[in-house]
């Protein structure tokens, strides 16, 4: 599998960050709700040093993933998507990237306004604080860090049912192109021609050779057929 995207599907390392940053938040929302239903014991305090810790490495992966970004390509749309669905992608795909970092960083600062214990990553190296303590913020920066959580896990939803559509409703292999393995030709391109239909006239002929399906079937002869 490719590292880098290209027109049909994403790479293998833009796909490694998705999954991996989707589990961790799962395991981060899980982790932080439970935590802070314990009592304010040492014996919690593993809790959230895991927590801050797995915290700060979805923060770096965010960092990271940015700078893949910048470098790679993005796969185009399926030719069936509209416009405004396009814009609407974007707009969704660039706030989740805005809260991929806001999070964690609402949750470094609460931690640093606090300035309870020090940050260990993993009991590694001590992570320095942010900002200097202010126990006026206290409250503030925890509901921020809260809210923001929220916010993410509802745009998150939001996005993955949109992924979900178009894979099972448009049937446009969105979801495929991100899943591992090598996607397969776009469901929405326009199909190769079979006997009871017409024979396609040459400005048809035209379109479908400029079709992501048709480029794939052009380099990878194997993609006519599936079961090759
Ligand atoms: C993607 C990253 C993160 C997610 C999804 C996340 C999520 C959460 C959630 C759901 C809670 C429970 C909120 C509540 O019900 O009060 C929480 C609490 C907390 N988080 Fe995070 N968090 C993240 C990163 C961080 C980071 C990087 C730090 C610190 C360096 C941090 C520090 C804390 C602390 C100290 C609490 C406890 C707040 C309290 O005592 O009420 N979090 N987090
Ligand atoms: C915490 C949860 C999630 C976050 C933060 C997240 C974030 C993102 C971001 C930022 C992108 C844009 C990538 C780019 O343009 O560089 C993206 C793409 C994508 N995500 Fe997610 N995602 C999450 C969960 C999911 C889930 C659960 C699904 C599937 C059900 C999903 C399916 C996809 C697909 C298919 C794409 C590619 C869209 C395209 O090719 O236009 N995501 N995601």
């Amino acid at each position: 599998m490719p590292l880098k995207s290209d027109a049909h599907q994403w790479g293998s390392l833009a796909k490694t960050f998705h999954w991996l940053v989707v589990l961790l938040i799962i395991v981060q929302g899980v982790l932080g709700l439970y935590m802070v239903e314990l009592p304010k014991r040492p014996s919690s305090f593993w809790y959230y040093n895991l927590h801050k810790s797995i915290g700060m490495t979805v923060l770096t992966l965010a960092v990271l993933r940015l700078a893949w970004r910048a470098f790679d390509r993005r796969p185009e749309e399926p030719a069936s998507t509209p416009h405004w669905q396009t814009l609407g992608a974007r707009a969704g795909h660039a706030l989740l990237y805005a809260l991929l970092f806001a999070v964690p960083l609402s949750g470094w600062w609460f931690d640093s306004v606090t300035a309870l214990r020090p940050l260990y990553f993993f009991g590694l190296f001590e992570i320095p604080h942010i900002t200097a303590a202010n126990p006026d913020l206290k409250d503030f920066a925890r509901e921020t860090h809260e809210w923001l959580f929220w916010l993410l896990v509802v745009v998150a939803c939001g996005h993955a049912a949109m992924a979900l559509v178009h894979q099972f409703v448009n049937r446009d292999g969105t979801l495929s192109r991100m899943l591992p393995g090598r996607a397969r030709a776009l469901a929405s391109a326009p199909a190769v021609a079979t006997s009871v239909e017409p024979a396609p006239t040459a400005s048809e002929n035209a379109h479908v050779e400029n079709t992501p399906a048709a480029s794939i079937l052009a380099a990878d002869p194997a993609a006519r057929d599936p079961g090759a």
